[in-house]
């Protein structure tokens, strides 16, 4: 079986900028206790979050990802002009089809560039990156937008009135109808949250050893039901009915504790991997960047790897699990505080609904 990334010969992948966009609007667990049976010390406890930002009603995650993209090309000092090729990762597209790759070149003004649109959940920008660096490294493309963005606000089927009351606009208290469906999805409404990140990605010729050095990337099939949406898709006939949506068909299936075991495993395992592919130790590494899905999750893999705090970066407590924009979100942010410096050696990892997962190891 082939997998890891042929050794890096004198064309590399660098990331030349970077960006993020959040929507203002931040919703705590308070404010989520007021519409569920829940509770900040649950969700701190369990989870690790403290809050989340929700976007406003009819704004998708083609339009956070604009944000993000023109941060990133920002951040890289260059222009649409300068791009050759768009990845676009995200569980949450505006519309079934088409992806969001062409409706991020809309409204970016790009019209001669070819976009990839990857649905790969929360291992989705960990595959953007592999697959950006795989067509730079051919010489296929210079420089690629590699964007992650989720719109999870409208995961959970809550009506204006479940908003209105979260949001503390209504008076009301919530209607105990309401009140009791959305208790019954607790375990999953808590984790989520919206945001966008992006990375522009270029080659580097001048074998300056900065780039990407690996990846190590993985599927289990067998794993597809541990994390799903059993309804709206089109296997069914017709692919959404009005009963899925009244049974809860639409909103994703979890097994939260095997969900839970099998991250804090296979993500260390794919760490070692890409660093042993490269004669690197864990001490070699400068930071470890994971994919934000519970705090708990990731200190047990800290844990496993035996990594001090320093080389760890996590920013769950402020965003939830935003699914392909954690790991853009938590680079850039890391980068921001001083924790990232060019030469550093950083390491990526993440699992996700597939199930998929890896990690891939850069010198930025
Ligand atoms: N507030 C209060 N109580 C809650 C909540 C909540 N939000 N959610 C669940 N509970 C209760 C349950 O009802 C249960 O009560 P009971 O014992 O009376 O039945 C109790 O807390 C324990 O519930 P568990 O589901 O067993 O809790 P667990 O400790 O496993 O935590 C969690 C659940 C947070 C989901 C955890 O399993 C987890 O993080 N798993 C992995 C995360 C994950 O899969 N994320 C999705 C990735 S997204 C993607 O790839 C698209």
């Amino acid at each position: 079986m082939k997998n890891l990334t042929p050794p890096p010969e004198k064309r590399t992948t660098v990331i030349r900028g970077s960006g993020m966009y959040v929507p203002p609007q931040i919703v705590t667990n308070e404010m989520m206790s007021r519409f569920m049976d829940t509770s900040d010390d649950w969700i701190i406890q369990r989870t690790g979050i403290r809050e989340r930002r929700f976007v406003e009603r009819g704004i998708g995650s083609a339009g956070l990802g604009a944000k993000a993209a023109e941060a990133a090309l920002a951040d890289a000092g260059l222009g649409i002009d300068d791009i050759d090729f768009i990845v676009f990762a995200t569980m949450t597209p505006d519309h079934y089809f088409p992806g969001n790759g062409g409706l991020l070149a809309r409204d970016l003004g790009m019209k001669t560039t070819h976009a990839l649109d990857i649905r790969m959940q929360c291992a989705g920008f960990l595959s953007g990156l592999q697959t950006s660096d795989a067509f730079i490294r051919s010489g296929m493309y210079d420089r690629i937008l590699l964007v992650g963005a989720e719109v999870h606000s409208g995961l959970m089927p809550w009506p204006q009135s479940v908003w209105d009351v979260m949001l503390g606009t209504s008076p009301d208290p919530c209607d105990p109808g309401w009140y009791a469906k959305a208790t019954r999805m607790r375990d999953r409404a808590v984790l989520f949250g919206d945001g966008a990140g992006a990375f522009v990605l270029e080659a580097n010729e001048s074998g300056d050893g900065r780039g990407f050095l690996s990846f190590a990337m993985y599927t289990d099939g067998t794993h597809w039901d541990k994390l799903y949406v059993p309804g709206v898709g089109c296997k069914s006939r017709p692919y959404v009915t009005t009963e899925m949506v009244e049974t809860l068909e639409t909103i994703p299936i979890v097994e939260g504790r095997q969900v839970f075991r099998l991250a804090a495993h296979l993500m260390p395992e794919a760490v070692r991997e890409v660093l042993t592919a490269h004669g690197k130790t864990l001490s070699d590494l400068d930071l470890l960047l994971m994919h934000q899905a519970n705090l708990r999750i990731n200190e047990a893999a800290q844990k496993q790897l035996g990594l001090p705090d320093e080389k760890v970066f996590n920013n769950i407590q402020k965003y939830g699990n935003t699914t392909a924009a954690t790991l853009p979100i938590a680079f850039h942010e890391a980068k921001l505080a001083g924790r990232i410096e060019r030469g550093d050696l950083v390491g990526f990892t993440a699992l996700g609904a597939g199930l998929h997962w890896g990690a891939g190891l850069v010198v930025v």
